[in-house]
């Protein structure tokens, strides 16, 4: 469920990165799941979303995040390709972000697609920290399953150690090459000027708990504003997919990041051949921590407030394009939202 009038909207956290640095095994690691396993030829092709709740986050966190210091929700993770030939869907996910994070395998370093991420967030203006990842594929590393990373960090020998600030420091020299003044997240007092470095490792978990500790917080301190927005008023959202699904015909997989979406409201949905106004049917939403690009089993809800994945059922989705905006029309204009969605 989204906040509560007044409350706070739940943050979307788009991940990008090189491909196969690591983005999908470490969204399955936070929400527990096996998406990456089930990829052709192991590589993403579509954007995805997963609501993570507050208690999720705060279990895999552990003493690094309180849950009773935050009004968030959880985080609406977004997950993105990172094989070059998938830049649209890049741009797609680094405009719906609030914050990201650029996942750099520590091991492999500053790739084409890891700038082509850099460069997107710039662009949009977006706070993002980098998660420094595969650490566990370090010379001599000695892992400690899901520990904070400074705890991991000294139980190594010291060749492990030197081995892997080799490789972050080269990662910090790179971001600075490219504008960005970055440390070691710790040693970052202000997350808006600095970029933050957390090592980690989606195999092992270690540093996730921080890397979590570092989105809430960012989230909470610095985006407070942004989020505190009402999360009742008609909703706006972009289209991931079109689906054919059984019972319902063609449906939308929507990432909701304004307002909210009822199970009775009139909507326009970019299509083909010009905007189409019709009527949700049904509103299907992912269970909890579930990929909505692979999720089977959803729940038919009332309403969805931002931010969420959600699929819309309504007539008329055939022509709808994947990318196009969506927007409710409730109390306002008709003419005004149909000549908005035709003008995006
Ligand atoms: P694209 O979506 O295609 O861009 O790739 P991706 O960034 O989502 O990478 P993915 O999560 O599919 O991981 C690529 C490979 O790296 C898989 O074989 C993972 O098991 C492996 N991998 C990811 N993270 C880690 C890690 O922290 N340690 C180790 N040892 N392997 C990892
Ligand atoms: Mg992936």
């Amino acid at each position: 469920d989204g906040a509560e009038p007044g409350g706070l909207r739940t943050p979307i956290v788009a991940v990008l990165g090189h491909v196969d640095h690591g983005k999908t095994t470490l969204l399955d690691t936070i929400r527990g799941s096996a998406v990456s396993e089930g990829e052709a030829g192991a590589i993403t092709q579509h954007i995805g979303a997963t609501a993570v709740p507050l208690d999720t986050v705060s279990e895999m966190a552990g003493d690094l995040v309180d849950p009773t210091d935050f009004d968030l929700p959880g985080l609406l993770f977004i997950d993105t390709p990172g094989h070059h030939s998938f830049t649209t869907l890049r741009s797609r996910g680094g405009a719906l972000a609030d914050i990201a994070v650029v996942v750099v395998d520590v091991n492999d370093g500053f790739q084409p697609q890891t700038i082509e991420a850099l460069e997107i967030l710039q662009r949009t203006g977006t706070p993002f920290v980098v998660a420094a990842n595969k650490i566990d594929t370090t010379p001599g590393w000695n892992p400690n399953d899901g520990l904070p990373i400074q705890t991991t960090y000294e139980k190594q020998s010291d060749s492990a150690t030197s081995r892997l600030d080799e490789n972050l420091y080269e990662i910090i020299g790179d971001l600075s090459d490219e504008g960005f003044s970055a440390d070691l997240y710790w040693r970052v007092q202000n997350f808006t000027k600095n970029v933050g470095v957390v090592p980690l490792s989606a195999i092992t978990s270690e540093g996730i708990p921080d890397l979590l500790a570092v989105l809430m917080g960012l989230s909470q301190r610095y985006m407070k504003e942004q989020m505190a927005v009402d999360v009742t008023g008609p909703g706006a959202g972009t289209v991931l997919e079109v689906k054919d699904e059984r019972g319902f015909g063609a449906t939308v997989d929507v990432v909701l990041y304004d307002g909210s979406i009822r199970a009775d409201d009139e909507i326009v949905v970019g299509g083909l051949d010009g905007p189409i106004i019709t009527e949700v049917r049904a509103l299907l939403q992912p269970r909890p921590n579930a990929e909505i690009r692979v999720e089977k089993r959803f729940d038919k809800v009332d309403e969805v407030r931002a931010a969420a994945g959600i699929k819309v059922a309504a007539p008329e989705l055939d022509d709808a394009m994947a990318g196009a905006p969506i927007r409710v029309v409730r109390d306002q204009n008709r003419e005004a939202v149909i000549d908005e969605v035709e003008a995006e």
